[in-house]
This record gives structure tokens, C-alpha cells and sequence, in this order.
């Protein structure tokens, strides 16, 4: 598949690039600005896209599928995920792109069935701790619910940066309790693997690592 990547540059987009590439697709890179360390190989094209300026992201043009992985460190107001993904709808619908995947962390959801100690400990600490972002992530996965894409947010633990296991579970929607991290590693895995899945068409899974 024809893959683009936003968020290229970042800690997850880098190693989902080189799992995309490493299954076969061809990869484009987009990122406000390049990587310092050029992925040198003839099925990757890096282009300077910002989500904010739909216009720039007439590079999706051609494209299978898009996988978001843009973000920006720190607590801070933002809107780049929000509104990014409301201009990534804008293009996928212009250019007749179905397929996006999303990541999100699983703390941004608090789940109707989660159990009283996980509601707790979101809603108090990491709901308090991260507003600001976890608000622009929420408004994110509501752009995607709301278009007609083939969607998937995949929802994560804690990542790490341990080489692959396989040895995580992916639970429909959310998880009840206690989470475990997953290796960075594995969401790549899970993300390139899952491009052409429609059993996730507008679906929401959570990768937690196994006990
Ligand atoms: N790290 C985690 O543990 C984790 C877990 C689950 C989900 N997530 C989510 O996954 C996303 C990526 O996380 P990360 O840790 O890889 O973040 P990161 O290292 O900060 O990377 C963010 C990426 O987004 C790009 N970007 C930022 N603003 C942009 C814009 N306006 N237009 C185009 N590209 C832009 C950055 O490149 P430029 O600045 O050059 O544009 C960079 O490539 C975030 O939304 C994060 O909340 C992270």
C-alpha cells in the first residue's frame, strides 16, 4: 500500500516508518519540518506537510491509506491533533482516501465499565494532570467518528521502548482495569498490520501489555 505517515519525525512515527517500510509499503513522510537523519530507501518520500494548512496536505493525494500520529509535547493548549484531524477528513474526502488509523493514549478515555479505581485515578490525576491535550485527543477521535472513513483509533498503554514481544492483547473499545505498557515496538507492528484489516473499520481497540 501507498502509506502516509504525519507525524513522521515523531518518537512513534519514526518507528512505525521503518515497520511500514520493512512490510512492504511505500511510505510518505510528512512533517512540518525533515528528519535530521535521512531514512535513505527507494520506497520512502519525505514532504513538508503542516496539518494545520489543509492546502499542504494535497501531498495525500495518490495515497491508501493515512496513518496520524501527530502530536506535540508538553501540557499545553493545543488543537493540532483536533483541528490536524479535521483537515486530514477534509483532504481523505477530496482525494478519496478511506482508510485512517489514529493512536491515542488509553488514559484519554474513561470507560463506562471501567472498574472504580481506574475511573478514579483518570478522572482525579491524569484527566487533571493533562487537560489540555487529552481535550485535543478526545476532539481528535471526534472528527474521525463523525466522517464516513474506514477509521480506527488504536488506543495504547504506556509504551516502551523494548523490542517487540507480540505479547500484548488488543481489547475492543476499552480496558476495565489496570493496564499494562506495550513496547513501541508492538503498536507499529500492530498499526502496519492492521492497514488493510476491515474487521477496525470504525473501531476503537486498546493494546495492553499481557500480564
Ligand atoms: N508517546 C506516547 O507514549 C504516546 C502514546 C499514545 C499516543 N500518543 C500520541 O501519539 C501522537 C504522537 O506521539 P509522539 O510521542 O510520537 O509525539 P512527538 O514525538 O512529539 O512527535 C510529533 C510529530 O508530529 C509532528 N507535528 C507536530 N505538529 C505538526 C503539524 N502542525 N503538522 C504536521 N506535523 C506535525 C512532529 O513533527 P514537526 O514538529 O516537525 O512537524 C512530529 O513528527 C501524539 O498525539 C501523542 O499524544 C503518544
Amino acid at each position: 500500500m501507498r502509506v502516509a505517515v504525519l507525524g513522521a519525525t515523531g518518537r512513534l512515527g519514526r518507528v512505525v516508518v521503518d515497520r511500514a517500510l520493512a512490510e512492504g509499503h511505500e511510505v510518505v513522510a510528512l512533517a512540518r519540518r525533515p528528519r535530521a537523519d535521512q531514512v535513505r530507501h527507494e520506497r520512502y518520500t519525505e514532504h513538508q506537510a503542516d496539518v494545520m494548512d489543509l492546502d499542504s496536505l494535497s501531498v495525500l493525494d495518490g495515497v491508501d491509506a493515512v496513518v496520524f500520529l501527530v502530536g506535540r509535547p508538553g501540557r499545553s493548549t493545543t488543537v493540532v491533533r483536533s483541528t490536524g484531524m479535521s483537515n486530514v477528513v477534509k483532504a481523505a474526502a477530496g482525494y478519496g482516501i478511506k482508510r485512517v488509523i489514529a493512536v491515542s493514549p488509553s488514559a484519554v478515555h474513561i470507560g463506562r465499565d471501567a472498574t472504580l479505581v481506574r475511573k478514579a485515578a483518570l478522572r482525579f490525576f491524569w484527566h487533571k494532570l493533562n487537560r489540555n491535550p487529552f481535550l485535543d485527543l478526545e476532539r481528535m477521535e471526534d472528527e474521525l467518528g463523525l466522517s464516513d472513513l474506514d477509521w480506527t483509533v488504536v488506543r495504547t498503554a504506556r509504551l516502551t521502548g523494548r523490542p517487540a514481544s507480540g505479547a500484548f492483547d488488543a481489547v475492543p473499545g476499552s480496558v476495565r482495569g489496570p493496564e499494562r505498557p506495550v513496547a513501541l515496538a508492538d503498536l507499529a507492528g500492530y498499526v502496519v498490520g492492521h492497514l488493510d484489516d476491515g474487521a477496525l473499520h470504525r473501531a476503537v481497540v486498546t493494546l495492553t501489555g499481557k500480564r
